[in-house]
């Protein structure tokens, strides 16, 4: 299915077997998940990240507490199943697929009659919500490709490819959906510090697919749009709410001003999950990160002691910004909340 055959996250045997994103792209390894906290810890340290990713890791981790469950009492299993959503939401804040996802686990245990039917029905929504996911940056490919021409270089920001969903990828997925369909594209990555998903994972994923990659350091964005470099930007998106602003990593909105600044077109692609039309941008938690993660590189210091450090791990593009949403239905476009509204009516 041209996902190169990185599979992020996957259901095997009751347990969540994950590539553990941490170790990339030195080491390719799995690690096993058995309980709700091993994959509440997965989704904190990042050995799994990128919104659709941890959004079924989580409904997953669901399955998972709906296993340790001892016996007892539908209502019992329930109030456990309540407790686990509320550990696995804790542990990132800005995505929404995982809020999202967990909601969904419960609602299927909630829709059934005893506890035994409620483990099945959580267990058979994180196993569908996995293959909905493939299925919808599939799609979503379909719809990216045609926006991108033959011979083009497409710039993008952190990783939003096969290993930020379950495969294949969001913004990398319309790449390599470009390039199925006949197409030479190539990709500028931007290196994303601090914790250099760009590097370590865009890098990584696009060579092991075989598409051209060149990585650029966070702060050479602006020089290769002045070059002509990039004749695109496609980010991905954890969350997008009904006025089309987009929460993505930190820098998107520097890459996203640029590309006004030098009349590149600048496109997000999300699947519907990733949407909230019920916030407002003031209301969104922008998760801030360990100072270590800026203090210091490859275990050596290289800020002095005491140091004040200010680490989000998010910022928000205005719609103004943006170009087009690249949807699993369809590319939405200014008026945005219009075109949003659009996209969750059509069936
Ligand atoms: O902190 P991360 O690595 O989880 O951040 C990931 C991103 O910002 C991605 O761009 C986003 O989740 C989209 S993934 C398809």
């Amino acid at each position: 299915m041209g996902a190169g055959g990185l599979r992020t996250v996957e259901w095997r045997d009751g347990a969540l077997v994950m590539i553990d994103q941490t170790l990339l792209p030195g080491r390719l390894e799995r690690v096993e998940a058995r309980t709700h906290a091993q994959v509440a810890d997965a989704i904190r340290r990042l050995v799994v990240r990128g919104a659709p990713a941890i959004g079924v890791a989580g409904a997953f981790g669901m399955a998972l507490a709906a296993r340790e469950f001892g016996g007892g009492t539908r209502e019992a299993l329930l109030g456990a199943l309540g407790e686990a959503r509320e550990a696995l939401a804790s542990t990132r804040p800005t995505a929404v697929n995982l809020r999202w996802a967990l909601d969904r686990a419960m609602a299927a245990a909630e829709g059934a009659p005893d506890a035994d039917a409620a483990r099945r029905a959580v267990e058979d929504t994180a196993v569908a919500m996995a293959e909905e996911d493939v299925g919808a940056n599939m799609e979503m490919g379909r719809h990216g490709a045609g926006l991108i021409g033959d011979g083009e270089t497409i710039m993008t920001h952190c990783n939003a490819g096969a290993l930020a969903t379950v495969a294949y990828g969001t913004a990398l997925g319309t790449i390599r959906a470009a390039r199925e369909a006949g197409k030479g594209v190539r990709v500028i990555a931007t290196e994303t510090r601090p914790v250099q998903q760009g590097s370590r994972l865009t890098a990584f994923e696009l060579q092991h697919d075989g598409i051209d990659v060149s990585l650029i350091p966070d702060t050479a964005v602006g020089y290769a749009m002045a070059q002509g470099m990039a004749d695109k930007v496609i980010v991905g998106a954890d969350r997008i709410l009904a006025t089309g602003h987009v929460f993505n990593k930190i820098g998107t909105y520097q890459v996203a001003t640029m590309a006004r600044a030098h009349g590149v077109p600048f496109y997000v692609a999300a699947p519907l999950s990733t949407f909230d039309l019920e916030s407002a941008p003031g209301d969104v938690t922008i998760e801030q990160r360990d100072a270590a993660e800026l203090t210091g590189t490859g275990g050596r210091r290289t800020a002095p002691e005491g140091v004040g450090v200010i680490n989000p791990a998010f910022d928000v593009t205005p719609p103004e910004l943006v170009t087009g949403i690249i949807t699993e239905r369809g590319v939405a476009r200014a008026p945005y909340r219009a075109s949003i509204a659009a996209l969750f009516g059509a069936k």
